[in-house]
């Protein structure tokens, strides 16, 4: 059985038990299966460490603008590493066209509206019939909204893809949300 929450734990992921409970549910499907995960937003590695552990047959994908190799980041050699700013839509063309088909896309990057709307429109296309888009910490797009983009709370809303949102420990509503492409 899957326990996403400890391998946060265990990796030092800055993720908590609210996540690890989320991605218990949505993720258990890919429990034991081959499958392309990637994660915006990297930090120091750890959790694409914890995806490593729990989904020992992905295949695992990161984007980062800037990731740090220092003492005591772990190994992330198991990973697929692209360099790039995730609401630059030529660098998130290229990722979807480099990786081809992705199962689950975890978005854990910068958090402003910019970044998730282009990152959600440049991948959304190549994500797997079945698969799943996941965006975390919703509530920092109802305030790090930038000129030409809107909340992403409102973005998605508007979008007519099965979605279930998760409520966090926040005052805001909606903390992560999971499109389902059907
Ligand atoms: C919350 S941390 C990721 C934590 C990691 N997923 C974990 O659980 O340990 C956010 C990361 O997003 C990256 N980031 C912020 N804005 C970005 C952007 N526009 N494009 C790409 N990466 C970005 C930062 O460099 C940082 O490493």
């Amino acid at each position: 059985m899957l326990n996403i929450a400890k391998a946060f734990k265990d990796t030092k992921s800055v993720k908590g038990p609210f996540h690890g409970a989320c991605y218990d549910k949505v993720l258990e499907k890919y429990e034991g299966k081959e499958f392309n995960l990637l994660e915006i937003g990297i930090f120091r590695g750890d959790s694409l460490v914890a995806w490593h552990k729990c989904f020992p047959g992905a295949k695992i994908f990161g984007i980062d603008r800037a990731v740090g190799v220092g003492k005591g980041f772990p190994d992330i050699s198991f990973a697929t590493v692209m360099l790039g700013d995730q609401s630059y839509p030529p660098f998130m063309t290229k990722v979807a066209k480099d990786i081809g088909v992705i199962d689950v896309v975890i978005d854990d990057g910068g958090h402003f509206s910019d970044d998730q709307q282009v990152s959600f429109n440049c991948l959304w296309p190549v994500v797997r019939k079945g698969g799943v888009y996941i965006i975390e910490d919703l509530w920092a797009a109802e305030k790090n909204t930038v000129n030409g983009f809107e909340c992403t709370l409102n973005f998605l809303e508007k979008l007519d893809i099965r979605k279930d949102f998760y409520e966090g420990f926040f005052e805001f509503k909606h903390d992560i949300c999971v499109l389902y492409k059907d």
